[in-house]
């Protein structure tokens, strides 16, 4: 007879100053498969994380998180019903298609000098500032002056553009009233804003990404409202998740002072092996949630139709069954899967991987090259919570 969802242990409480790893890790010893305090099986191991990206038997969530946050309407929750990444089906598959060639490996391979001079204007400044707030100087505007000239935002909008975007990105996650307000008009002003470039390519195309993706959307069947929320999805999507991971990779780095000497001997040698690794040892995403379409047994577990089962991606990554030594940062190590599984699986796989690989490949060269006697100044940054997109800390560097 196979178990049932009450026969699954219970996440264990949180022991204060406890890490997230130290957490996920004591959540794991309970057994494969533990209910988390929202209700989400969660389970640890890559090969089951694999699992729950299969839409053969789950599928993503749709309105069910703004519900669960007690959203039923406003701009966020309109961007959510018309956004990719909480769609599925036909529907999913109407709304990625045209972003996939804009995103295709070769054309943002392209893009490449053009994120290694922006990464280099803002890093060279920095040289003999003393004491620099890392987040503030590079890791939040390299993504949203990237993501905003690809979407065709002008130069000097993007600053504007970037608070905007970091603001209303909070309201994807469960906030009190006052962010969640916030959040709402700063999504409002960027809907309005994307309205606007949409309208002026329109009326003078260019030869940019926004007015190909247009051009690839002209004949149905996204309707007006989808096209904006497909380009407010990839600047959401982009943002966020690049400016964690980069400030984690380096506040790695940084406490790893060995390592990020051999950056700055070699940056062409180690700088995307340092941002596998970063990505690896403290995922920007802390889990993929799902429910399940039709019942599966897993672990001898009975786990029915209309549950919902969350991947670890912090323990996924440290899976003793795919990497050795998997609590050890090291920049050398050989055993990352060919497809790096902080981006995703199945049909929601990132869009996003070859841009972010190249943002912060290049910002970690950079950075290398510019500033080879960077140190910290005050405690690491560190990124926070176990679920979606995690929250990240700030973090003073002397340049
Ligand atoms: C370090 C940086 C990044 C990480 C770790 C990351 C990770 C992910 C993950 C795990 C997913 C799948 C979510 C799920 O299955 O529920 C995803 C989806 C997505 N990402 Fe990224 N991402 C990053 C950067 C970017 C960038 C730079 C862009 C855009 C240019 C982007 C665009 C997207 C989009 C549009 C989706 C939705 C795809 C779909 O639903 O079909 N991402 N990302």
């Amino acid at each position: 007879m196979p178990l049932t969802l009450r026969d699954i242990p219970r996440f264990p409480d949180y022991v204060t100053g406890q890490t997230d790893h130290q957490f996920m890790q004591a959540a794991r010893a309970r057994g494969p498969l533990a209910m988390d305090r929202y209700g989400f099986v969660t389970a640890f191991s890559q090969a089951h994380m694999e699992m729950f990206n299969d839409d053969r038997w789950t599928r993503q969530i749709e309105l069910e998180g703004m519900r669960a946050a007690g959203v039923s309407s406003g701009p966020m929750f309109d961007f959510v019903q018309n956004a990719l990444l909480f769609a599925n089906g036909q529907t999913h598959r109407n709304r990625r298609a045209p972003l996939v060639r804009t995103f295709a490996h070769k054309v943002i391979a392209e893009l490449r000098p053009e994120v290694a001079a922006r990464a280099e204007a803002m890093i060279a400044p920095l040289r003999g500032a003393g004491s620099v707030d890392f987040v503030q100087a590079i890791a939040g505007p390299l993504p949203a002056q990237v993501i905003a000239a690809i979407v065709g935002a002008p130069e000097e909008d993007t600053a504007m553009f970037a608070a905007h975007v970091y603001s209303a990105v909070r309201g994807l996650s469960i906030v009190g009233p006052e962010e969640r307000a916030a959040s709402d008009t700063d999504m409002r002003h960027l809907d309005r804003y994307v309205a606007g470039l949409i309208a002026d390519r329109r009326t003078a195309p260019k030869e940019d990404f926004l007015t190909d993706y247009l051009r690839r959307t002209q004949d149905g069947p996204l309707s007006e409202t989808e096209v904006r929320a497909q380009m407010i999805g990839v600047v959401l999507a982009g943002s966020d998740t690049t400016r964690g991971a980069l400030t984690a990779t380096v506040s790695h780095l940084l406490q790893h002072p060995e390592q990020w000497r051999m950056l700055v001997e070699a940056p062409q040698t180690w700088a995307a092996a340092a941002a596998s690794e970063g990505l690896r040892f403290d995922p920007v995403i802390g889990s993929l949630a799902r429910i399940t379409t039709e019942p599966r047994e897993i672990e001898g577990v009975m786990i029915p139709q209309g549950t919902l089962v969350a991947g670890s991606m912090l323990t996924a990554l440290r899976d003793p069954a795919v990497y050795a030594a998997p609590d050890r940062f090291d920049i050398t190590r050989q055993d990352h899967p060919r497809l790096h599984p902080v981006f995703g699986g199945g049909p929601h796989r990132c869009l996003g991987e070859a841009l972010a690989r190249i943002e912060l490949e290049e910002a970690l060269g950079a950075l290398a090259r510019i500033l080879p006697d960077l140190e910290l100044d005050g405690p690491p940054a560190r990124l926070r919570g176990y679920g979606a997109v995690r929250d990240l800390t700030s973090m003073r560097v002397r340049a």
